[in-house]
């Protein structure tokens, strides 16, 4: 005959199998998540964001071609590098144990509304495939965006994916009055202002001609 007390005990004893059994089927998960987590906190931790060396021209032609799978990307960096258009300090690589694994380049582009007024323009950026999705393009932007403050540019202008840039603030161009110079749907068209924008900052972008090879 069973007792109130063997009941309890019974139960017990099964919960405690069920809690062993539903352990033993998600331990390796949350090691496996966990051992991802750490390996990718570790390997941003290792990061470093830097601008950019002349030494370090043939890895980020390298990095462009790879991401684009052609050269038109790796040429434009070119091409910005020895144009008047181009801003040293706002050149940036992600390094990762050393390698450059990111790349990131604002330079001039002009607005051309009443009056014709330089703003940013941020192209290319490059984030090698295997390190994507770990975070190294949001800190690129980041510290870019950090940078273009400090050096009191007013505006930043940007063709990409909206889910990305919207986290850092942009916004379709249209809102601010300021017309592609593609047709492009509206919400990849996107511009950030920056502490020195200005309400006169409207009008159509007009991308400086680069020489491709
Ligand atoms: C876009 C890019 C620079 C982002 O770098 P990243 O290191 O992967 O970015 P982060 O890890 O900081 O952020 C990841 C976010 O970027 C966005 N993203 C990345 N690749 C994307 C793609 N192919 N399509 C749409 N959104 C993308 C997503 O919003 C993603 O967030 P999620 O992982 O939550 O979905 C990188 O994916 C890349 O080099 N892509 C190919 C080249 C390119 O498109 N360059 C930009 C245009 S010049």
């Amino acid at each position: 005959m069973y007792t109130n007390k063997t009941v309890r005990g019974d139960r017990n004893r099964e919960i405690k199998s069920i809690e062993h059994l539903s352990l033993r089927l998600y331990l390796p998960h949350l090691v496996k998540f966990l051992a991802h987590f750490l390996k990718v906190r570790t390997e941003l931790e290792l990061m470093n964001i830097r601008s950019r060396n002349p030494s370090d021209d043939q890895a980020i032609a390298e990095l462009n071609r790879q991401v684009f799978g052609r050269d038109n990307e790796a040429q434009l960096v070119e091409s910005i590098r020895h144009s008047d258009r181009y801003i040293p300090e706002l050149e940036l690589v992600a390094e990762l144990n050393y390698a450059i694994v990111g790349h990131i380049l604002f330079s001039y582009i002009d607005l051309v509304g009443q009056e014709t007024l330089q703003v940013l323009g941020l192209a290319p950026m490059a984030v090698q495939p295997e390190f994507q999705r770990r975070g190294i393009g949001s800190a690129l932007v980041q510290v870019g965006l950090e940078a273009a403050s400090s050096l009191g540019e007013s505006m930043v202008i940007v063709l990409g994916h909206p889910q990305f840039y919207s986290r850092f603030g942009f916004e379709p161009s249209v809102s601010y009055g300021i017309e592609s110079p593609f047709p492009v749907p509206e919400e990849v068209f996107m511009v950030l202002p920056l502490n020195n924008y200005q309400e006169q900052y409207t009008g159509k972008v007009v991308y400086p001609r680069m020489a491709l090879k």
